[in-house]
């Protein structure tokens, strides 16, 4: 019994940031990432007669984690079989925990993983619900270039869907490090401190109308339309944070600093946008004739640590024998 899963991290261009109440993380929000290539979280699942129980290392070092647990029971119990204790080895080839999603990718090419070595055999809608209900933007890690999470009422709706391939419009993404110190508020701890927000409901519905906003830019390549569709939205979102009560903050001053030169690049015809999930780092899309500008541009922001340049990438896949 044994398979090695990939997967990329995900950003949302469309924000999901809340959850309705109750168990599985339903969003309150539709959402519409794209996956970047590159970076990528690779996961080897295997079965260890010598181990009394499950273990799961992280580049190396053994992780605890309550998420990951119920994720890996939930996926065994698909099995309808005693499944022997598993050794499930995991490496980031980007920083863990400092905002670029790794859950996502990690939970992504967990699944994938564990499909393949149990030999699970879900289709798409089972695995996108199980790495749903792990970390929800995971299930948008399953597919590569544009994608989508949406749902109705029924909490077994909500999955994610392949929006365009990467290839139809091959944007990039200059990522600006802001911090490489891990967040203080989990995501799941911020959406639900967001819902004391006065402004959390507006929220809901504006993202609403982003995500259908998003969708027409996205189908018609509409550079300009989806830079304010997306701006606009990560901006709403974090008004939530810091609208709540208390307060969330998760920039420093070099993530303002680098909002100030995106936005300066556009307005002198530079096809860039930013984006900022719950955390300091600044996502800067872009055109790939812009990505030159907007590297050297965030570079010299004091406070910016590092630079990562990297495009749109593929589906979690699992990786041959
Ligand atoms: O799936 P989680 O619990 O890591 O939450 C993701 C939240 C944001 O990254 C801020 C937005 C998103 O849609 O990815």
């Amino acid at each position: 019994m044994q398979a090695t899963a990939e997967a990329h991290p995900n950003i949302a261009l469309v924000k999901y940031w809340g959850k309705r109440d109750g168990p599985d993380n339903v969003p309150a929000t539709p959402s519409l990432s794209i996956t970047l290539s590159h970076l990528r979280t690779r996961t080897r699942v295997s079965d260890d007669t010598a181990l009394m129980n499950h273990v799961v290392t992280l580049n190396g070092a053994i992780v605890a984690d309550a998420k990951i647990d119920a994720c890996i029971n939930r996926l065994i119990a698909r099995a309808h079989r005693p499944i022997p204790a598993l050794r499930i080895d995991t490496d980031n080839n980007f920083p863990t925990a400092a905002g670029l999603a790794s859950s996502a990718s990690g939970f992504a090419a967990l699944v994938a993983a564990m499909d393949a070595a149990l030999e699970l055999r879900m289709n798409e809608t089972q695995r996108a619900i199980e790495a749903r209900r792990a970390s929800a933007s995971a299930a948008r890690s399953l597919y590569g270039g544009f994608v989508t999470l949406q749902g109705g009422i029924d909490p077994a709706t909500w999955i994610a869907r392949p929006e365009l391939d990467a290839a139809a419009w091959p944007l990039a993404v200059v990522i600006a490090i802001c911090s490489d110190q891990p967040k203080k508020v989990s995501s799941s701890s911020g959406m639900q401190q967001s819902k004391t927000s006065p402004y959390y409901t507006r929220w809901t519905e504006t993202a609403a109308a982003d995500f259908t906003a998003a969708r027409v830019a996205i189908a018609q390549r509409d550079f300009a339309r989806l830079a304010d569709i997306a701006e606009a939205n990560c901006l709403a979102m974090h008004a939530v944070m810091l609208s709540a009560r208390p307060g969330l903050l998760y920039w420093t001053g070099a993530t303002v600093e680098c909002i100030h030169r995106v936005r300066q690049m556009r307005t002198e015809g530079c096809a860039v946008f930013f984006t900022i999930d719950a955390g300091p780092q600044v996502k800067a899309v872009c055109e790939p004739g812009a990505v030159d500008r907007v590297r050297a541009a965030l570079t010299n922001v004091p406070g910016v640590q590092e630079v990562i340049v990297v495009g749109l990438g593929g589906a979690a896949r699992v990786l041959p024998a």
